[in-house]
């Protein structure tokens, strides 16, 4: 059984598509907790799923959140998932935990980076014109948005599309993109025992 945990900050629809895929396809991947930086209403699909769930405070210091965050990922995980996650991710933890993977919601390496998460991507991306947006699975390493791409779901951008619109619209492909990347993922690990 692969052990994997998951990171969020907001509402966990990625979270909620990932614990239907596991339990739908009985993949061999635990979910050996949820890890949230904030209130949000994702803790919810970790609560009904019976999988622990975790608070560790965004606001506290920079060096004691990185360190609460490493006890708080169970010691086995072989694959951390940022499903919304929004905090910063420590050198700390990658050093601990090195296959740390995030879904973006365009297609990367544009609008990524810094200040781009949620609604303003795809302001951006319709303020840019743009005919075609998507999504992107991607290791994370220390840039931000920045690791290399290990799968995209490209989606197309309606002349009259609203942000919200596109959002909703490319949310549904991450909710694909993410349960069967992190299934190749685990695929191809070594099989883990306790
Ligand atoms: C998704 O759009 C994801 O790409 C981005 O944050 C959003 C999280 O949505 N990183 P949800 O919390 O999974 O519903």
């Amino acid at each position: 059984m692969h052990q994997i945990c998951v990171l969020i900050s907001g509402g966990g629809s990625n979270l909620a598509a990932l614990i239907a895929a596991i339990h739908c396809y009985q993949w061999d991947i635990r979910i050996n907790s949820v890890i949230a930086d904030r209130a949000c209403a994702g803790k919810q699909h970790a609560i009904a799923a019976h999988i622990p769930f975790h608070l560790v405070d965004r606001t506290l210091d920079k060096t004691t959140f990185a360190e609460q965050l490493i006890a708080t990922v169970p010691p086995e995980t072989e694959l951390i998932v940022l499903a919304g996650f929004l905090s910063i991710i420590p050198p700390s933890l990658l050093h601990h935990f090195p296959r740390i993977i995030n879904i973006h919601p365009s297609l990367l390496p544009k609008f990524g980076g810094a200040g781009m998460y949620g609604l303003k991507v795809h302001q951006a991306v319709i303020a840019a014109g743009e005919r075609e947006s998507g999504c992107t699975v991607h290791w994370v390493n220390q840039e931000i948005d920045g690791g290399a791409i290990l799968a995209q779901n490209r989606v197309s951008v309606f002349p009259d599309d609203t942000p919200e619109q596109l959002q909703q619209r490319i949310l549904a492909y991450e909710h694909q993109l993410l349960p069967a990347t992190v299934a190749r993922l685990c695929a191809q690990l070594p099989p883990f025992h306790q």
